[in-house]
């Protein structure tokens, strides 16, 4: 099975693959927050748009989750603790991931 580690926990993930999708796949809708208002933030545009979906990707900040291709052994870290979402096997409290118009990042 391919993994990769986001945050010390192992992420499953298919060929072809971005480290978004196979977070989402596993159940992850959010993985930072912002930086003022500490609103969760996961995948919103998919398309390398918005920013919403930054990691850092092996030591390389601020990475768009959208578009990296997951590889077996990368080591993923978001460098923050998201409490909400849904976790595979588990339903806990779900917060809509939306952006407002003149939100903070
Ligand atoms: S989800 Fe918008 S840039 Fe990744």
């Amino acid at each position: 099975m391919n993994e990769f580690i986001i945050d010390g926990r192992p992420v499953p993930f298919v060929e072809g693959q971005t480290v978004a999708a196979a977070l989402v796949a596993a159940g992850r809708v959010a993985w930072r927050t912002t930086r003022v208002r500490h609103r969760p933030r996961g995948v919103f545009c998919g398309i390398g748009v918005c920013f919403d979906c930054l990691v850092t990707i092996d030591g390389a900040g601020g990475r768009r989750a959208c578009l990296v291709p997951a590889r077996q052994g990368m080591n993923v870290t978001t460098g923050e603790t998201v409490t909400t979402g849904v976790t595979a096997g588990t339903t806990t409290t779900v917060t809509t991931v939306t952006t407002e118009e003149g939100d903070d990042e």
